[in-house]
């Protein structure tokens, strides 16, 4: 069963700030919506209420809560990484893809199998209320730069898309 944590961060490992996320990146964007097509999802409450009616048709999300009694309008509502990927795994998935926030990253590092990490370069100078990807350490993880997308007319940053897979 794969863990995979995706995620776009800067080179502080920001998220994204009382802005949302700080970057407009089309490209990343499109990798995004690919990537996580008819998967199962799993993420925190926050990032849910902030995707309502992003999600479609061949998505499940496995919304993280400690709520009692709340359900999520798409979905189901787990309250542990391991029981999400439970779920998943008796569902008959091969992969769950973790798709944050900052919260439910640090939740599911150290069972995730798989970090496709979009590096933003730049330092992005929080607004208030930063949210970071949580620290890992390299010497786990090989790291393949899948591509890289240099600022252009659409892409005010560059950036580049790394693949690590646990040493
Ligand atoms: N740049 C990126 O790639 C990216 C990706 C995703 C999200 N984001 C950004 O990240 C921000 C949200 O991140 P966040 O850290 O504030 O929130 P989050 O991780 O999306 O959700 C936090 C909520 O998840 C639940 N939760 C988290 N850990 C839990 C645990 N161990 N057990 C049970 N429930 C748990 C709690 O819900 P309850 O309060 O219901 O208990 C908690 O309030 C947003 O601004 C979003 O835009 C950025």
């Amino acid at each position: 069963m794969l863990l995979t944590l995706i995620a776009a961060i800067d080179e502080n490992r920001l998220l994204a700030d009382a802005r949302g996320i700080p970057w407009k990146l089309p490209r990343d964007t499109a990798h995004f919506r690919e990537y996580t097509a008819d998967k199962w999802l799993l993420l925190g409450r926050t990032t849910y209420e902030e995707m309502r009616g992003w999600f479609r048709t061949g998505h499940m999300p496995l919304v993280l809560s400690s709520r009692c009694g709340w359900d999520p309008e798409i979905g189901r509502v787990v309250s542990s990484v391991p029981q999400a990927i439970a779920m998943a795994e008796a569902a008959g998935q091969t992969e769950l893809v973790c798709i944050g926030g900052g919260q439910v990253f640090a939740a599911a590092l150290p069972y995730a199998t798989k970090l496709l990490i979009t590096r933003v370069h730049a330092r992005i100078e929080s607004q208030g209320r930063p949210v970071y990807f949580p620290h890992w350490d390299d010497s786990q993880w090989e790291d393949v730069i899948i591509w890289q997308q240099p600022a252009d007319a659409e892409h005010a940053l560059s950036f580049a898309l790394h693949a690590m897979t646990r040493r």
